[in-house]
This record gives C-alpha cells, sequence and structure tokens, in this order.
C-alpha cells in the first residue's frame, strides 16, 4: 500500500473509530438496516470496524458476520478488535465486493455503510455478486451517500435483480429478487 493509502487510513479510522463514537450509536443504523438475531451478514468496506463489533451483538452467537475491505490496514485493525473482544462469530477478510468468496445463497443481508459512493463505476458487479451471495429474499441495506435516494433507488434496481421496499433513517432497503 502506498504512503497515501496509509494516510488516507488512518483519517478514515480516526473519523470513523474515534468522531462517529462520539456522536452515532452504531445499533442505530444496523437495527433499521435489518438484522436481527441469527443471520449471517456481509459488511461491506467494513473499514476500522466502528459497526463490525454491534454487527455481532445483534446476531449472537447462532449468527454470523463476514467483514471485508480491500485495504489490509482496515482488515488487520478489525482482527485485532475482534481478537480484544474475543467475538467467535465474525471473520474480517481482504477481499473485493465484486469477489467475497462466500457461498451461494448463504448471506441474509449485506450492508454497505459509508461506501456505496466507491462503488459507482462497478455497481452492475457488485449487484451481480450481492445476488449470488444472498438468500432468497435476502436484503442489501445501503445508507445514502453521494446520490439521491431516487437516483440510487434507480441503479439499484436496473438490472431486475432487487426490489426497493423502504427508507429507514438514512437507510435505503432492497429485497432479492429470484
Ligand atoms: C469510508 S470507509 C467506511 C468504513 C465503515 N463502513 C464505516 O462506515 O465506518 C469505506 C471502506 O470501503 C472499502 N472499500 C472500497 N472499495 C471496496 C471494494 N471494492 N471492496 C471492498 N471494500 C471496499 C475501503 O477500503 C474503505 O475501508
Amino acid at each position: 500500500m502506498s504512503l497515501h493509502d496509509r494516510v488516507e487510513f488512518w483519517f478514515i479510522s480516526f473519523i470513523h473509530d474515534k468522531l462517529y463514537s462520539l456522536s452515532m450509536n452504531p445499533k442505530k443504523l444496523l437495527l433499521p438496516a435489518g438484522l436481527k438475531e441469527g443471520d449471517n451478514v456481509l459488511e461491506v468496506g467494513c473499514g476500522p470496524g466502528f459497526f463490525t463489533l454491534p454487527s455481532a451483538e445483534i446476531v449472537g452467537d447462532k449468527g454470523f458476520i463476514y467483514a471485508i475491505d480491500i485495504n489490509p490496514f482496515a482488515i488487520r485493525k478489525v482482527k485485532k478488535k475482534i481478537a480484544k473482544a474475543g467475538v467467535k462469530n465474525v471473520k474480517a477478510m481482504i477481499v473485493d465486493v465484486t469477489e467475497t468468496t462466500l457461498k451461494d445463497s448463504s448471506i441474509d443481508i449485506a450492508f454497505f455503510f459509508g461506501v456505496i459512493h466507491s462503488l459507482y463505476s462497478i455497481i452492475d458487479r457488485v449487484i451481480l455478486e450481492m445476488h449470488r451471495i444472498l438468500k432468497d429474499e435476502g436484503i442489501i441495506a445501503i445508507q445514502k451517500s453521494g446520490k439521491s435516494k431516487d437516483c440510487l433507488v434507480d441503479i439499484i434496481t436496473q438490472n431486475n435483480k432487487f426490489k426497493f421496499i423502504e427508507e429507514k433513517k438514512s437507510v435505503l432497503v432492497f429485497q432479492k429478487i429470484e
């Protein structure tokens, strides 16, 4: 990773881990996104893991969180948090969202918080991969950023792989169409 990548990650860590935690309760977005006990969840672009351990708490021992990021620093940081907290229901992986390596039809919910703006240029591949890994009627939950609700709904629903369900807080919820 370049020096630029390291500095950018340090900056994101500072904002998300230190400043967000002063003003935001992560569960206030995770619960509207639909996470519940027993779910298998994909966290896309976990970054420093602001949402990762709270997600693990919500899904409990019967659920599981796959936290993915393309940035090795992010995954290293999340792995440290997992080890420190002693949680067993999270796996942090350095993978791209377009090639998650997860099994077909294995995930209940994939959530995209603070990341969708980075994915517009590869959105067709993202949608195909989410459609592959989600169970029937599985959910993607996207925190709006960079585009209006209508524009984002058009983008996610354009290939008829997902239908728009509802907007809760700043999260748009979509369901897989078979
Ligand atoms: C702004 S951070 C958000 C972190 C976290 N979701 C939060 O809200 O606190 C966006 C993260 O998405 C990751 N990311 C960007 N493109 C990605 C991709 N194609 N696949 C997986 N992760 C990606 C970045 O490396 C970065 O860590």
